[in-house]
């Protein structure tokens, strides 16, 4: 297809219509609440940062391998086999955009639209113009202006839990992806030990009356905390302390400290640049909601989606969701 008929294709799938400048329209640039409004600010100002590092290759190909065990596939191939039955395809919250751009490469048949609140898809918009089956628009994705039923595959990776409301974000995607058998693959942060869960929500509202030069300062520092505790190369046999949420086990020092009581993120192949946004993103947004396992299958089951793949670690549950049936969704 050519670029003027993935646009016609777009166009139909609005509510009400924007003007698609190239590549890029504008749902809304700005949120009526305000924590939703800072949380677009600070990605904002993180993606204008991060665009120019000379680390964000390395961060994309770690993300891509990641992203497959995420949802379930065994490989890109495995992948790209999946989107080839996706017509259109969602990537809602898409930051830089190169989870569309990767989605749009893998499937070149199909119609791509990344989504963000912030600015971000602006960079993204023209980094990527000359990928003729991909789209951004700036918007909120618990409110996408999409007619019901438009996509085959939605995908919203590490973003719920910095919309406003999470449940509301994810009927929306519901409602958006087709039915049946339409695919809504999310991610939601996982809650964790008590002590790390008490000092991130202190920490969290306090961050909000810092300047973005604080929080990038503080930022760094906890990197450099966790860069120093992982040179000390200690391992250690933690005992269980159910109590707390504490799980035992055998840990490096500066895991056990970023599991349990606060996040010092470290990873010396990322590089420092990154390791320093991965700690900004953390504490800079006011919207960061975490789940529990049960939460996360409550909320699919509501929505009447079936889980075709589930997937738990320390720090998050994801999954693909099928939106089963035309009688039983909403
Ligand atoms: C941690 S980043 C993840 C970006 C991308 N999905 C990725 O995996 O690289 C979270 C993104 O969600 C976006 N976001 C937060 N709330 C949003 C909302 N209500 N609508 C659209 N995007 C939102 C932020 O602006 C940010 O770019």
């Amino acid at each position: 297809m050519k670029r003027e008929d993935f646009l016609k294709k777009l166009e139909e799938m609005l509510i009400s219509q924007i003007k698609i400048k190239i590549n890029h329209g504008i749902n809304h640039d700005l949120s009526n609440f305000s924590n939703q409004q800072q949380t677009n600010d600070v990605f904002s100002e993180k993606w204008s940062k991060y665009s120019h590092s000379q680390e964000k290759e390395l961060l994309y190909e770690f993300q891509k391998k990641w992203y497959l065990e995420l949802y379930g596939f065994d490989s890109e191939e495995s992948l790209r086999g999946f989107l080839k039955n996706c017509d259109v395809i969602f990537d809602a919250g898409c930051g830089l955009g190169y989870k569309a751009a990767w989605f749009a490469q893998l499937a070149p048949h199909a119609l791509i639209i990344g989504m963000d609140f912030s600015d971000s898809v602006k960079q993204a918009s023209l980094v990527y113009q000359d990928i003729s089956n991909l789209f951004f628009i700036q918007g909120d994705i618990a409110n996408t202006n999409f007619k019901d039923n438009s996509f085959s595959y939605v995908s919203c990776d590490q973003v719920i839990m910095h919309t406003e409301d999470p449940e509301v974000t994810f009927i929306e995607l519901a409602r958006i992806c087709k039915k049946p058998r339409g695919q809504v693959a999310c991610y939601f942060y996982a809650k964790k030990a008590l002590p790390r869960e008490l000092l991130d929500d202190y920490f969290r509202s306090a961050c909000t009356n810092m300047t973005n030069e604080e929080l990038w300062a503080m930022s760094q520092q906890l990197t450099e905390l966790g860069k120093r505790l992982s040179e000390l190369n200690i391992s250690f046999e933690a005992p269980d302390i159910p109590q707390l949420g504490i799980k035992g086990g055998t840990y490096d020092i500066q895991r056990f400290i970023y599991w349990n009581f606060i996040k010092c993120f470290w990873n010396v192949e990322l590089g420092k640049e990154t390791s320093i946004v991965t700690n900004y993103d953390w504490y800079s947004p006011s919207n960061a909601r975490r789940f529990s396992e049960n939460e996360v299958r409550e909320i699919v089951k509501r929505n009447n989606l079936v889980v075709d793949f589930f997937h738990i670690e320390d720090a998050c549950y994801s999954g693909r969701f099928i939106n089963s049936s035309s009688e039983l969704s909403k």
